[in-house]
């Protein structure tokens, strides 16, 4: 985590060609909104939805307003490029990419806008270290198009998608950068989201990508720190401000060291403050 760290526990996906979903978005608790102009877009509704996308950036904050392009290989993406290279959104997510030279050919139509980087395709995967050294910023799981491209099935465990995922957090903390799980498809299984939340923290995500508003509250309480954390965090913070210049403090009794400090930080940064 050596890019200053932002709280990223929810990504709430929104067609950027669905009017009624982006009023509601304005007023949802997520970390990061991703306007889609890509897979949640039909065609003839794609240029529409890039310049409603432009438009909306600036209503989003204190959310991240993060705009997905369409993939290279689309008659789309150059024009989604140059508007969202005008418009500067938070970030352009690159879907359907495949290794650090598609972050570069971005990087030169992307007017020094962040780049955030699916990784979704089986080369992606072999190469999320490689696409984080090229100035991804934020990796994001694609659970759909990876399972599809490597011509497996759904399973509810996820137990075919587990190296893939480990490998996209590795990635991203080996590259100090962000890392958000894949979504889930399923709007009505409350109870199998909480418990894919649970693991995606297990393994190391920063959060998750969200669909509907009603997955954005248990994403974000599955990815916060816990209140006892909070205070303990704050507590460390405290103890070692009373002894400036210490590199070892004692609280209760307990022998702290930098990396509590450290620790600490990071446990009020995930909790977003
Ligand atoms: N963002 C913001 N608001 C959303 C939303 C979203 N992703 N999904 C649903 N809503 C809103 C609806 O507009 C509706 O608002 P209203 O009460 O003001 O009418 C309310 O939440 C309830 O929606 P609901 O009827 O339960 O959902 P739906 O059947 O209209 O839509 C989906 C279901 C899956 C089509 C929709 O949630 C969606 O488009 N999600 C994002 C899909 C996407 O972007 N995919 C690409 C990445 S995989
Ligand atoms: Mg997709």
């Amino acid at each position: 985590m050596s890019k200053a760290y932002r709280a990223r526990r929810t990504a709430l996906y929104v067609p950027a060609s669905n009017a009624r979903a982006l009023e509601k978005a304005r007023t949802l608790d997520a970390d990061v909104v991703i306007l889609d102009l890509e897979d949640a877009v039909a065609a003839e509704d794609k240029a529409r939805a890039r310049a409603t996308a432009a438009a909306m950036r600036h209503e989003l904050a204190p959310r991240e307003a993060v705009v997905r392009v369409n993939s290279a290989a689309t008659e789309w993406h150059d024009a989604d490029m140059a508007a969202m290279a005008q418009a500067r959104p938070d970030a352009i997510l690159l879907p359907k990419i495949s290794g650090p030279e598609d972050i570069e050919a971005a990087k030169a139509k992307c007017g020094g806008v962040p780049l955030w980087a699916m990784i979704e395709t089986p080369r992606a995967v072999f190469n999320a270290l490689a696409i984080a050294d090229a100035g991804a910023d934020c990796l994001i799981f694609g659970v759909n198009d990876l399972v599809s491209t490597m011509v497996g099935r759904h399973r509810t465990d996820r137990a075919n998608l587990h190296a893939a995922m480990s490998l996209t957090v590795l990635a991203a903390r080996a590259a100090g950068i962000t890392a958000l799980d894949g979504v889930h498809n399923d709007l009505d299984d409350m109870t199998g989201f909480a418990k894919a939340c649970a693991e995606s923290r297990d393994f190391g995500f920063d959060g998750k990508s969200v669909i509907h508003p009603s997955q954005i509250a248990p994403a974000k309480a599955a990815f916060s720190p816990s209140l006892e954390e909070v205070a303990y965090a704050r507590r460390v913070l405290a103890a070692f401000a009373a002894q400036p210049g210490a590199s070892v403090v004692t609280l209760d009794r307990r022998m702290l060291e930098a990396l509590d400090a450290q620790s600490a930080r990071r446990t009020l940064a995930r909790a977003g403050l």
